[in-house]
């Protein structure tokens, strides 16, 4: 047996030197810091890269404010960021190596199976509901891109999971902010409309009877008197009427006292007699009238879809459907003008425009409805609204050429 003699103290502080410089090159090595390591051998010293990028990546990947996913075409999890399973509220030993479809919707899973088709060549976005670990959901967004297959049999995917909750709160805000903004304006264009019929359009009125009187008192020999006399009645009358135009418009009070096809019938008229653009409007035979907000909400579309004909179609022909598609009513706004490309915004100075669309939608948000632009270039523009109505507003079935 042999017996183990203890080293001299020199040779023990000399090895407990190498641990500690070993040790400290491991944990180099296995936090990254190190991006090769030149070894020692009979034929040279061998170089052992360490893949520096790969792991600064990994470093900025860890301290993203998003989650980030490495997927398999079957949507297996084969790498997931810490701030993905804090997003989904799952440890991460149980998220990696798990599948995505366990955080998402049947509906979801649906969407996303064609679209990893589709992103292996170009890459895809998705919105879609995550289902998070404590039950509850999480609105998120996917944005996938294929990644270089680096040795994997099948293909993989990068996806940077982005969480959407802020964001859908700040909508919801802005439309709540939008909807007072609507109803302080309909009801500030109310109180004008009433000032302006019960002041202004009264004394017109007045004026307008005195100046026939005078019209009418004047001798016939007074010719030029006469004449002058009649174009102040003149002047007065079409006074009258642009006042009384600018009170309709401001409260349609056709709207309230006659109803939605009577109110689209006077909007519709009024333009055509005053651009010469013509317009055919034909209506769905409404047997009941339809909640208030839904039909001041298309009474106010259609004024500003007529409105942008108007100034930027160029039209000779305006359309408009009032149909009802089961238990929706559907109005949609077809014009034969130059059209425009409905995905392009144009730029524009502060202050200036730009929010007649933007308002449309507002408004058949508002009322639960959709709102769809149609539009090519040299061939028209169509609007469809439809707005989903409650149970009880019973009308005959649609009439639609
Ligand atoms: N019927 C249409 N025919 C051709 N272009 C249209 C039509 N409707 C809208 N557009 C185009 O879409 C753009 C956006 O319309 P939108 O109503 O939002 O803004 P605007 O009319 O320019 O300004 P605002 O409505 O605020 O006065 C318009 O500037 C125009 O280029
Ligand atoms: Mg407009």
């Amino acid at each position: 047996m042999r017996k183990k003699c203890p080293a001299p103290p020199g040779e023990l502080a000399g090895l407990r030197a190498r641990l500690a410089v070993a040790d400290e090159t491991l944990r180099a090595i296995c936090s990254g810091e190190v991006d090769s390591v030149v070894g020692a051998g009979k034929k040279g010293s061998p170089v052992f890269t360490q893949d520096g990028a790969e792991h600064a990546y990994r470093v900025l990947i860890e301290s993203m404010n998003e989650g980030a996913l490495m997927l398999t075409a079957d949507k297996t999890i084969l790498y997931a960021n810490k701030c993905f399973a804090r997003m989904v509220k799952c440890p991460l030993e149980q998220v990696i190596g798990g599948s995505l479809r366990r955080f998402l919707s049947t509906e979801d899973r649906a969407t996303l199976r064609p679209l990893l088709k589709r992103a292996a060549s170009c890459g895809a976005k998705i919105p879609v509901v995550l289902h998070v670990g404590d039950g509850s959901r999480m609105p998120g967004h996917l944005s996938i891109r294929p990644l270089a297959r680096n040795g994997f049999k099948s293909a993989t995917f990068g996806v940077v999971v982005t969480d959407m909750t802020e964001a859908r709160r700040n909508e919801e805000l802005l439309r709540t902010l939008t909807h007072r903004v609507v109803q302080a304006q309909e009801a500030e264009r109310g109180r004008v409309a009433l000032e302006l019929h019960d002041t202004i359009t009264q004394m017109l009125c007045a004026v307008l009877v005195c100046s026939q009187t005078l019209v009418d008192k004047l001798p016939a020999r007074n010719r030029t008197a006469k004449g002058e006399a009649k174009k102040l009645h003149e002047i007065i009358r079409k006074t009258v009427e642009e006042v009384e135009r600018i009170s309709r418009n401001l409260r349609p009070s056709v709207l309230d006292h006659l109803g939605l096809v009577a109110g689209l019938h006077d909007t519709s008229t009024e333009f055509a007699n005053r651009t010469g653009v013509r317009v055919k409007l034909i209506c769905v035979d409404l047997t009941a009238r339809l909640p208030a907000d839904t039909e001041l909400a298309l009474y106010r579309i259609l004024q500003e879809t007529l409105k942008n004909v108007e100034k930027h179609a160029r039209a000779r022909h305006v359309t408009v459907y009032l149909t009802k598609p089961g238990n929706i009513v559907q109005l949609t706004i077809h014009d034969d003008g130059m059209g425009f490309d409905p995905d392009h915004r144009p730029v524009r100075l502060k202050g200036e425009g730009g929010f007649g669309l933007l308002g449309m939608r507002e408004r058949a948000a508002y009322v639960g409805g959709t709102l769809k632009v149609k539009s090519v270039r040299r061939a028209g523009t169509e609007i469809e609204i439809r707005i989903p109505l409650p149970p009880d507003a019973g009308t005959p079935p649609p009439v639609r050429p």
